[in-house]
């Protein structure tokens, strides 16, 4: 079939093309994605996958007692930005609103009667995204539910997670400027991240949060990745933490929820489905571990862990978890309790 010369050639030739191959796919992919921090940002922040929408009537996504509103963030060491956000009214008071334009928004934020909910949305998503959830969080909260830079229609476009955690403490200080309310923080999935980073920078300046919920969280960005099926295959290479995983510290979006949980001085609450295909639940536990052991829970609160069963609610329906409700009020029970305690 193949003759000494030419099958010399075949064998040359076949080494030939699994070397480059091989160069391609374990050198010079990951060299690329090392000094990409386009292609990084991108993987962490995909705001590419929200559709550009008019964010002013929440009629159109099926919520009413909303208010659209834009405020704007200096930022003395990088680009000013304006941040879009809705106003989501307790329940309570949404019927008074119906019809009625001139409705004072502003006199419901100096409303003590209305504890405060700031939303942190996950990375994937806008403040339209979770409007079953803020139908049942409305039952207990009044609402504000912020696109982060770069996201929905707020203005930016330098996505850090510095960036992205100073401007949400400047909207924390914004709404406790404007209401004597307790003020509670609640994330999903990157949220989880950027509330936990804020909730520790606020406490530098003794700003305590009043409880936080963590809906899905995880330890860090980089142990996410980990779990990923190319990051996996990758990991055979030696160099894979030097040139997939360490670029996403170097690059500020690794939000390290693992360390700073143990600075959040209130009591934290921590939902997660175990069929969550985006975040595998043993990264909350491991989550939940860190803060038991690392956290004084006379002094910073108790730590609350619900994990799920099955159900296919996975890593976007926590909402339809039926305990919800009931969870969500004995932990602001618990968090009031702890407020009182510590005053
Ligand atoms: C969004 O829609 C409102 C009317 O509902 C309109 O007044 C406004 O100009 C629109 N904004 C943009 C950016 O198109
Ligand atoms: C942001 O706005 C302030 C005025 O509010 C201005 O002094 C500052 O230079 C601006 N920062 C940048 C980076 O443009
Ligand atoms: C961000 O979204 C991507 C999907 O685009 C997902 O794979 C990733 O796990 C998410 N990361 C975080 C930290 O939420
Ligand atoms: C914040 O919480 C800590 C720990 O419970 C407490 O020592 C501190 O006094 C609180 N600060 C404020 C302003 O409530
Ligand atoms: C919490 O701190 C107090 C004193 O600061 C101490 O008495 C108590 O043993 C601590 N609890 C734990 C579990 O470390």
């Amino acid at each position: 079939m193949c003759s000494g010369k030419c099958c010399i050639f075949c064998t040359v030739y076949t080494a030939v093309l699994v070397f480059l191959v091989g160069l391609l796919l374990f050198v010079i992919v990951p060299v690329i994605f090392m000094f990409s921090v386009g292609i990084q940002k991108s993987l962490v922040f995909p705001t590419y996958i929200i559709e550009p929408k008019n964010y002013s009537n929440s009629e159109d996504y099926g919520i009413t007692g909303v208010r659209n509103m834009y405020i704007d963030v200096p930022n003395a060491n990088t680009e000013n930005v304006t941040l879009g956000l809705w106003q989501i009214l307790p329940k309570e008071i949404v019927s008074d609103i119906i019809k009625n334009d001139e409705y004072n928004f502003d006199g419901v934020l100096s409303n003590e009667k209305y504890k405060i909910l700031l939303y942190l949305h996950g990375n994937g998503s806008d403040r339209t995204k979770s409007i079953e959830l803020y139908e049942i969080l409305r039952e207990f909260f009044h609402i504000f539910a912020v696109d982060y830079r770069g996201y929905g229609d707020s203005t930016g476009s330098d996505l850090t997670e510095t960036n992205m955690v100073n401007d949400m403490k400047y909207i924390f200080k914004w709404i406790q400027e404007r209401s004597k309310s307790k003020i509670f923080v609640w994330g999903h999935s990157l949220g989880t991240g950027i509330a936990t980073h804020l909730i520790a920078e606020l406490k530098k300046e003794h700003i305590n949060s009043t409880g936080l919920v963590l809906e899905a969280p995880f330890t860090s960005v980089i142990d996410v990745m980990r779990t990923h099926p190319v990051v996996k295959f990758y990991s055979v290479l030696p160099w894979t933490e030097a040139t997939i995983l360490n670029p996403i510290k170097t690059n500020d979006m690794n939000f390290d929820s693992k360390s700073y949980i143990t600075d959040i001085d209130c009591p934290i609450m921590i939902l997660h489905a175990e069929d969550d295909e985006i975040i595998p639940y043993n990264i909350a536990t491991e989550l939940y571990y860190t803060a038991i052991n690392n956290r004084n829970s006379t002094y910073q609160g108790d730590v609350t862990f619900h994990l799920y069963p099955p159900k296919g609610n996975g890593h976007m329906l926590l909402y339809l978890e039926p305990d919800l409700s009931k969870q969500v009020r004995s932990f602001i029970d618990q968090c009031l309790d702890f407020s009182k305690k510590n005053l």
